[in-house]
């Protein structure tokens, strides 16, 4: 018997993605970014996302089946980002999914974003082993996540206090005359510069505590460029973008590998926008090879936002026989980690 079709939506942000799952095997992944509406505001703008979720939604779906060569009353159970995000963002997705369930008469569920970042690596390497290690590093967020089991049992063990990593990648190219979204673009940058040129900080690294902060070292790389500038010196664009990098990567890869070691765990999973990131992949697998711990990190265009993770986590559940949420269930731009699937 051929695994149920699941219809995976996404909006929490400003990628509108629609994609299908078939147990572990991903069938499609359409999605429409708003990014360069956003880009001359250094930002994502939530309004200007919303309505450009609304004009992209339908046709994105639309594209995933055509992608699939399925039609849509093939769909078994469908699931949606239900938070965290962007409050108007998300709405436009949970609408359409209800929307969709409704006509279908098919299961919803309402997932977490954050679950569905790990989810989506079991699209590319097989069931996820338990318990593992989740380090997701985002535009929004930076957690690490303790996941005995990933629909029932998710521990969150540390979050940034200030800036998600994604969000100092992106204020970072903003000093460095990169444009928006910054992760790729210091990514790229940094390819050609010299790592070791700026020994910048590594906050909150000696502290024994899973949390991160990346606001000061957003701070050093932006008095190190004015000081720069204020001798008259031309800035080292590759060779800043290296070194902050570096200090990103450093931290991340450290404070996993840590909490591997003092939980025990051999399994480490990296998801979310910066998990694309060429320098964090090559030092995780460095380090983890070194400690003995397996890492699985999906290709970089699972990492950013897509529906394919949302269907990979919705189709989970599918499996696993958990009770679909009911379809009053809200958007909820502050759903909390542990809550993998509402009500
Ligand atoms: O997961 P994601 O697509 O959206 C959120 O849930 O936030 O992550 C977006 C973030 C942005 O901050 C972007 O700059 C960052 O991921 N990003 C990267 C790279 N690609 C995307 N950061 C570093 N290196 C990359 N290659
Ligand atoms: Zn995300």
């Amino acid at each position: 018997m051929t695994a149920p079709l699941v219809l995976g939506i996404e909006t929490s942000c400003d990628e509108t993605g629609a994609g299908l799952v078939r147990g572990h095997e991903l069938l499609a992944d359409a999605i429409a970014s708003s990014v360069a509406e956003h880009a001359r505001f250094g930002g994502v703008v939530p309004e200007v996302a919303s309505r450009a979720h609304l004009e992209a939604m339908v046709p994105a779906v639309d594209r995933a089946l055509a992608m699939a060569g399925v039609r849509l009353s093939d769909v078994d159970a469908i699931a949606v980002t239900a938070g965290p995000g962007l409050a108007g963002a998300l709405l436009v997705g949970v609408c359409a999914a209800k929307a969709y369930a409704l006509a279908l008469d098919k299961p919803l569920y309402g997932v977490n974003h954050l679950a569905a970042h790990v989810a989506v690596d079991q699209l590319e390497h097989g069931p996820l082993p338990a318990p593992a290690m989740a380090l997701l590093v985002s535009g929004g967020h930076s957690s690490l996540l303790l996941v005995p089991d990933l629909v029932t049992d998710v521990v969150p063990l540390g979050a940034t206090i200030d800036d998600a990593a994604g969000e100092a990648f992106d204020k970072v190219a903003r000093v460095l005359g990169l444009p928006f979204p910054g992760g790729p673009y210091i990514d790229r940058a940094a390819a050609s510069g010299d790592r070791a040129l700026v020994a910048f900080p590594r906050s909150k690294y000696r502290d024994g505590s899973c949390d991160f902060s990346f606001s000061g070292l957003k701070t050093a790389v932006a008095r190190w460029v004015e000081a720069r500038e204020a001798a008259g010196a031309p800035v080292p664009v590759a060779d800043v973008a290296a070194s902050f990098q570096e200090a990103v990567a450093d931290v991340l890869t450290r404070k996993a590998v840590d909490a591997c070691r003092t939980h025990g765990v051999d399994h480490l999973v990296i998801g979310g926008g910066v998990a694309a990131n060429s320098r964090l992949r090559a030092l995780a697998a460095e380090r983890c090879a070194a400690a003995g711990i397996t890492l699985r990190v999906p290709r970089p265009a699972l990492c950013t936002d897509n529906g394919a993770m949302v269907a990979a986590l919705g189709a989970e559940l599918h499996a696993r026989g958990a009770a679909p949420s009911t379809l009053g269930f809200p958007a909820d731009s502050a759903l909390p980690v542990t809550t993998v699937l509402t009500k």
